[in-house]
């Protein structure tokens, strides 16, 4: 957790669909979607994800909060199992060593983020951002492996991006409530 990553995005954020929320709680997803702005999360994005998981929509901030602890887990998750099923299948030596060094990477965060949705638990919003700054640098390592040898091309940059997204999400959404 060294360095300060104030840039969330690997690259430009995917257009999703937007799903509409019909009934907003007071505080609900499109208040708490409004106000993350400055941190890089669009509010088309920030309702996506969490239109995407059914309890948004009754949910006050602090579950918003859990809720995306527990997206950004599920996540981290895949892009853990995306890169397992990769390493079985890939022959090349250099890209195994680097997907080999990027599966220890996203097991770190997985730990982290579990810490990260414990504290957002404990209402200890502060604790859970710094943790989420440190998870962001997960997807930018992992592709930093590949980089070394500049003719390979990383088999996970749209994971590692749709992760940086996400964890953005995360960091956002803890800042927003301490
Ligand atoms: C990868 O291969 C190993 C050994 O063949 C196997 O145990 C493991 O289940 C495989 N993992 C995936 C994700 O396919
Ligand atoms: C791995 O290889 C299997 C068998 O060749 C293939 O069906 C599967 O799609 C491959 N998975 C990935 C993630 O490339
Ligand atoms: C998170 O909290 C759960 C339940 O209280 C606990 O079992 C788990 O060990 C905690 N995990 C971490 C990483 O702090
Ligand atoms: C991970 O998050 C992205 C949004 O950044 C989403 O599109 C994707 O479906 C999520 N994947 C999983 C497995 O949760």
């Amino acid at each position: 957790m060294a360095r300060k990553n104030n840039i969330c995005l690997l690259f430009p954020l995917l257009v999703l669909p937007i799903i509409s929320i019909a009934a907003d709680a007071a505080g609900g997803p499109s208040t708490v979607c409004s106000f993350l702005g400055a941190s890089y999360v669009s509010y088309d994005y920030c309702m996506a994800v969490l239109s995407s998981d059914p309890r948004s929509s009754t949910a006050d901030p602090h579950g918003l909060a859990l809720i995306t602890g527990d997206l950004v887990l599920a996540n981290a998750t895949a892009v853990r199992s995306t890169i397992e099923l990769l390493l079985n299948n890939s022959s090349d030596p250099f890209i195994h060593t680097c997907l080999s060094h990027c599966r220890k990477i996203y097991e770190g965060a997985i730990s982290d983020v579990r810490k990260a949705a414990n504290a957002t638990a404990r209402r200890n919003y502060a604790a859970a951002e710094e943790l989420f700054d440190g998870v962001l640098n997960a997807p930018a390592d992992c592709e930093a492996t590949f980089a070394a040898r500049p003719v390979a091309s990383s088999p996970i940059v749209k994971e590692d991006n749709e992760f940086s997204d996400i964890a953005c999400l995360g960091r956002a959404i803890n800042n927003y409530l301490k």
